[in-house]
């Protein structure tokens, strides 16, 4: 790989050994895809995961001296104020003082500790054609397919390091020839709100390897419903970029988001796929009662807080209902008037918070209900279980306690 003389006096260590360290495995990572150089980015976004593996990577960083060139904003861990303290089921000290390391890491790499996984709604928006460093699996795929940017599929370890060097090595999304669909994905299926996207990323399996290209989809679709449709995506496979045909920007028509190509495969999602993958992705539980409902993975929007608020306005929740949102939806909602309102009902905006955290640990053994498949994937793990349904059979279920 060629290196501009700025980048060669970073890798030699000029900048200090914690920007040469970021520089050298971005140099690796160009030479393993044959990238001829690096380019400047103008933003990046940093998955971090408040997990051992991610946060040694960020210490080791920050021992040796790195800061971000470009301030990334970051995904959840989990919020502190809220999980500890008065909290009626806090945190073990252990847990807390892993999430206090996570956060004075990166406040001292210099990320902008947003701690909320929809960067590209409201915080960290690209321009059409902007480089981009992002990881988050709903993330990617939005900068690339709705805002018409370019970032690769980073792993938030890659993306730290862009966020460190400056650079990325060019190769894949970055280049033209390489963002074209090859993949003819028919909807059939009634897609009447964000909550079809969510089931029909869910359909890795059977679109396959490659870049989607969606067809039968209206050509005005919500933020939330392509932010459910890329996250998915990432769940049941590894997409960086999909394509709707006469909605995402490198898409007016077929033939231009094939690049005149023939597609090298062609598939069919009916209402019977989703309903299918609903049932199949449901947990398997004797019983149609309900502990809690979870809502807000990848993060609500304020719109979607709103209108669970319209819902349960003046009504009593049976079961705990958590909705998290980033700390600017929940600020707005604090001001609106619409945290109270959930509040009075038995629902609580947090912010900050992903499912997949130690925080949740009281709900180990329990069963919720979501509208979101990739809730429902992770925290498995942690023994939390879920039933799957669209948003307003969860509203319900929390109301009465039961999935009808
Ligand atoms: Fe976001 Fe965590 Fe879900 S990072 S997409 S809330 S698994």
């Amino acid at each position: 790989m060629k290196l501009t003389t700025e980048q060669q006096e970073m890798l030699d260590g000029k900048f200090g050994e914690g920007a040469a360290y970021a520089m050298k495995i971005q140099v690796g990572i160009g030479e393993c895809f044959d990238a001829p150089r690096m380019v400047p980015i103008k933003r990046a976004h940093v998955a971090l995961s408040n997990q051992a593996g991610d946060l040694w990577f960020a210490e080791k960083l920050l021992k040796a001296g790195a800061k971000c060139r470009v301030a990334p904003t970051v995904n959840p861990g989990f919020c502190l104020g809220h999980f500890t303290g008065s909290c009626a089921h806090p945190v073990d000290e252990e847990d807390a003082d892993h999430m206090r390391r996570t956060d004075a890491a990166y406040r001292g790499l210099g990320a902008v500790l947003s701690y909320n996984c929809t960067p590209y709604i409201a915080t960290n928006v690209p321009n059409f054609g902007e480089v981009c460093a992002f990881s988050e699996s709903s993330a990617t795929p939005y900068a690339n397919s709705v805002w018409g940017a370019r970032t690769n599929r980073e792993s938030a370890n890659s993306a730290l390091c862009a966020a460190v060097t400056g650079y990325v090595p060019e190769y894949g999304l970055l280049l033209d020839e390489n963002r074209k669909g090859d993949i003819v994905v028919h909807v059939e299926a009634d897609m009447k709100t964000a909550y079809e996207y969510h089931l029909l990323g869910m359909m890795g399996d059977k679109i396959g390897e490659g870049i989607p290209v969606f067809t039968g989809l209206p050509h005005t679709i919500t933020p939330e419903a392509l932010r459910n449709l890329g996250a998915e995506l990432n769940t049941s496979g590894a997409y960086g970029m999909y394509h709707i045909v006469g909605c995402t920007p490198e898409a007016p028509t077929l033939e231009a988001a094939l690049g005149g190509a023939k597609p090298k495969r062609e598939v069919v999602i009916t209402d019977k796929d989703l309903q299918d993958m609903q049932e199949e992705f449901s947990d398997k539980v004797n019983s149609s009662k309900v502990d809690f409902a979870m809502f807000g993975c990848p993060h609500f929007t304020l719109e979607e807080a709103i209108y669970i608020a319209r819902q349960i306005e003046g009504k009593k929740l049976t079961v705990p209902m958590y909705i998290l949102v980033s700390s600017h939806a929940l600020q707005m909602a604090e001001r609106m008037g619409i945290e109270e309102i959930l509040a009075a009902a038995g629902a609580e905006l947090i912010s900050d918070t992903c499912p997949d955290q130690p925080c949740w640990h009281y709900l180990k053994g329990k069963v919720g209900v979501t509208e979101s498949p990739k809730c429902a994937y992770y925290p498995r793990r942690r023994g939390i279980h879920f039933l799957i349904r669209d948003l307003d059979t969860c509203i319900e279920a929390a109301l009465t306690g039961e999935v009808k």
